[in-house]
């Protein structure tokens, strides 16, 4: 199939990049990097030069903090409801989009809120739309997983509640399989949670992450975390990962039925062991 894999610059983005060349598709990259900004895509009319000959796009662009000209609205939300009008225009009916965890009735940040529009707007349109929710996700060139190896790190792990939040981190490796058994069934008009077997306490993750790096449990410091929201406030300038909105969503987070991604994938999802966080068995990854 020729994919317009949009997004395929990203951690998400380049591993489906791989599996899909791997598996014989023709993947037409898109992302700034490739010399097509979402910010400039608003409108259906954008889009179309960059659809001729797709047969299916998926779209995993995406943002986990605003910067200037680099925001939720325009991204998550007005360039892709354009590009899923434009594939409705150009006869494109296959369409997966890379949506997050909590894009659902739940959601109350802009982060969620602004993906959750654009979820919306695909379910609507005469296609045959895939979304599929990850959790956090997983694996080598993750940049989040970087940043939580950095906290896992401390002698001390300093958390909200004492990281009793619930979490469920999928694989990279499942996420990609996720697309391509749904490429290989023809699966459509379904929205899928793509998350780890269990949840795990946000505290037991980090120690996981611990062990398959060779430490010790580390003692955890229990934090209020309206003392951490308010230094999120100033530490939100250091890094897209520090902002309060991030800790509200881990506060929310919540577990979630793996048994969808289970029936997808054809076996349950994979549990998290140590050698998973430094390799991942999506092809050209040498990590
Ligand atoms: N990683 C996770 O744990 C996780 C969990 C749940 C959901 N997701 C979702 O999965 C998707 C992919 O996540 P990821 O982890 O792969 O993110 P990532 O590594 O940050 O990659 C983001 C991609 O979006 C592209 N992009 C950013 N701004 C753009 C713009 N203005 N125009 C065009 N492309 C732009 C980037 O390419 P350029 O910089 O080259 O433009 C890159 O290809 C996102 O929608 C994210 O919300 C990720």
């Amino acid at each position: 199939m020729n994919i317009l894999l949009a997004g395929a610059s990203g951690f998400i983005g380049r591993h489906l990049s791989a599996a899909l060349l791997a598996a014989g598709h023709h993947v037409r990259p898109l992302s700034r990097r490739h010399g097509a900004d979402f910010s400039q895509l608003h409108s259906a009319q954008h889009w179309l030069p960059h659809l001729a000959g797709a047969d299916v796009v998926i779209n995993a662009v995406g943002i986990i903090a605003e910067q200037p000209g680099q925001r939720f609205a325009s991204l998550h939300t007005q360039a892709p409801c354009a590009l899923f009008d434009a594939c409705v225009q150009a006869g494109i009916s296959r369409v997966i989009q890379i949506s997050a965890l909590g894009c659902d009735d739940s959601a109350f940040t802009a982060y969620h809120l602004s993906k959750l529009a654009a979820d919306r707007h695909l379910r609507s349109l005469p296609l045959d739309w895939l979304v599929l929710r990850p959790a956090l996700v997983y694996g080598p060139g993750s940049a989040s997983s970087a940043a939580f190896m950095q906290l896992a790190r401390l002698p001390l792990l300093p958390l909200p509640d004492g990281g009793r939040q619930l979490v469920q981190p999928v694989h990279i490796s499942d996420v990609v399989a996720a697309v391509l058994q749904a490429l290989a069934q023809g699966v459509a008009g379904q929205s899928v949670d793509v998350v780890g077997p269990q949840p795990l306490r946000f505290a037991d993750w980090l120690q996981t992450i611990r062990a398959a790096r060779g430490q010790a449990p580390a003692p955890v410091l229990a934090i209020p975390p309206a003392l951490l929201l308010a230094l999120l406030r100033v530490g939100r300038h250091l890094s897209p990962l520090l902002q309060p909105d991030n800790l509200r969503m881990l506060l929310a987070s919540r577990a979630a039925n793996p048994e969808p991604l289970a029936r997808l994938l054809g076996r349950p999802p994979l549990s998290p062991s140590p050698q998973l966080f430094f390799h991942a068995d999506t092809p050209g990854e040498s990590s």
